[in-house]
């Protein structure tokens, strides 16, 4: 039998070379020959498809005639994570979970197969990072479900394909993509080749035994998974793994998702015994929120479902030229905007002062709504004054910012303005919406008119906002 072996494709222009070398030979790119594996050859002769093609070519089905997949949707028992899935996992799908080291992949995956284990399902956690004996310790952290299900340590892709063959699991984890290797690739585990081969071999075996693959994924210092986003496009969901390390709050959301809204995103907290689902995370955010100057609740949303999350920021005196800029939890570029926004029409300046904003909790809010809450937040902390009720309560708001100084309507208002009604929040400053009566909806049409009005209703807590170089 021919022996498979490998060649190196350039991506730019197909140029095929036997060996790896820095620079294209055939269009002189840079560093674009990646190794591939050549199947070994077949008795075919030219113009191949053979049977096929004799008989007519392959038929093609109407979709309407095409059988429905028999959607059977494996429950992960962890809420969150199944909703944030649409609904569980697939049979014969391949989910990539990714997130940076020590955020919790490997607690969350050895808590679902778990979960799925107790519920009679066969499972079974590849494991090439940790040995058996750390999953074991993890285990015990977890409980008892956790520790009935297999374990495998091992490396080698043709031996984790022979065991998934051989145990038929209905849902198998791999932890982690990048520590598989292929004896017919040269290049090292964590290569873009290694990594691609790891993938669609399980994505294969996966398909053929109709397993739910989990396959856990670094991301790297540019934030892909595994690399040049080499997976992204051949797994049917991609799961990112959100939050800061320190902090308890993790964020778990859907990048691409073939069976489901992308939108969705599931909110956790690390304790002691693994992660433990934050049902109710807007009552957790505005329960810590603090009514000192610099913080505002800011009503976003995370896929279908309202947030309340505090945006803080601190103006200081820098030492340093030029100043810090520093964001968490939001765009550093869309800071930079609103911060030129408030100078250019608002008449709010940093000037040299450092500026730092951050979303408490740790958590990511990527939508252009939270804008205005950045701009409130900062204009509060420029002027120390704070941005709440007489008796506290603290002041909300949503809404992007344009670059005239207009405020813009966002999504769903009226489930942002519900929110903030069910949790006793009186003001919520926003663009002027559609139906004219919205709970506690404050209206206002441009940035400046927030800030004014922001200033009107934190008037006895002594007024908020009030720009030091505005106040003339
Ligand atoms: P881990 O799941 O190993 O992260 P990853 O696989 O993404 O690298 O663990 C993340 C951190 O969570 C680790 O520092 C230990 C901590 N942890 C807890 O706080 N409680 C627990 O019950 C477990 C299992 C881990
Ligand atoms: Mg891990």
């Amino acid at each position: 039998m021919a022996r498979s072996r490998s060649k190196h494709v350039c991506s730019e222009c197909g140029h095929e070379a036997l060996a790896w070398s820095g620079q294209c030979g055939g269009c002189g790119a840079w560093n674009t020959l990646e190794e591939t594996v050549v199947a070994p050859k077949t008795k075919r002769g030219p113009g191949s498809g053979g049977d096929k093609a004799r008989k007519g070519g392959a038929r093609a089905t109407p979709l309407r005639d095409v059988a429905r997949p028999q959607e059977a949707r494996l429950l992960s028992g962890i809420g969150e994570l199944d909703r944030v899935l649409g609904g569980g996992f697939v049979p014969g799908s391949l989910v990539l979970l990714g997130g940076a080291p020590g955020i919790g992949k490997s607690t969350i995956t050895a808590m679902a197969l778990g979960n799925l284990a107790a519920s009679g399902r066969r499972t079974l956690y590849v494991t090439g990072e940790e040995s058996a004996a750390q999953v074991r310790m993890r285990a015990e952290r977890l409980g008892d479900d956790a520790l009935a299900v297999p374990a495998l340590a091992e490396t080698d892709l043709a031996a984790v394909i022979g065991a998934i063959e051989a145990e038929a699991p209905e849902v198998c984890v791999v932890d982690s993509v990048q520590t598989l290797h292929s004896g017919e690739l040269s290049s090292a585990p964590g290569s873009v080749a290694q990594v691609r081969e790891a993938a669609s071999g399980l994505m294969e075996v996966a398909k053929r035994t109709g397993t739910a693959m989990v396959l856990v994924g670094h991301v790297t210092k540019e934030g892909s998974v595994a690399g040049p986003r080499v997976l992204e496009h051949l797994v049917d969901c991609v799961l990112v793994f959100e939050g800061e390390r320190e902090r308890s709050y993790r964020t778990l959301r859907a990048l691409k998702n073939r069976f489901g809204a992308t939108s969705e995103v599931g909110v956790f907290e690390m304790r002691s015994g693994g992660l433990v689902a934050v049902e109710d995370p807007s009552a957790r955010f505005v329960g810590e929120a603090t009514a000192a100057p610099g913080s505002v609740v800011l009503c976003s949303m995370e896929g279908t479902r309202p947030l309340l999350v505090e945006v803080q920021a601190l103006v200081a005196p820098t030492e340093v030229v030029p100043p810090r800029r520093v964001a968490n939890g939001i765009d550093r570029n869309r800071l930079a905007m609103v911060l030129a926004v408030l100078s250019r029409h608002a008449g709010v300046q940093m000037g040299s002062a450092d500026v730092f904003v951050n979303v408490a909790g740790g958590v990511r809010v990527d939508e252009p709504g939270a804008d205005l809450a950045v701009a409130l937040a900062l204009a509060s902390a420029r002027s120390g004054k704070p941005l709440a009720h007489a008796d506290g309560r603290p002041l909300a708001c949503f809404g992007e910012i344009g670059l005239t100084g207009e405020l813009r309507a966002v999504g769903h208002p009226e489930r942002r303005l519900a929110e903030a009604a069910k949790f006793g929040l009186e003001s919520v400053i926003a663009p002027p919406a559609p139906a004219p009566d919205l709970g506690p909806l404050a209206p206002a049409k441009t940035l400046r008119g927030a800030l004014k009005r922001a200033r009107a209703i934190c008037a006895d807590a002594a007024s908020p906002v009030e720009p030091l170089d505005a106040a003339a």
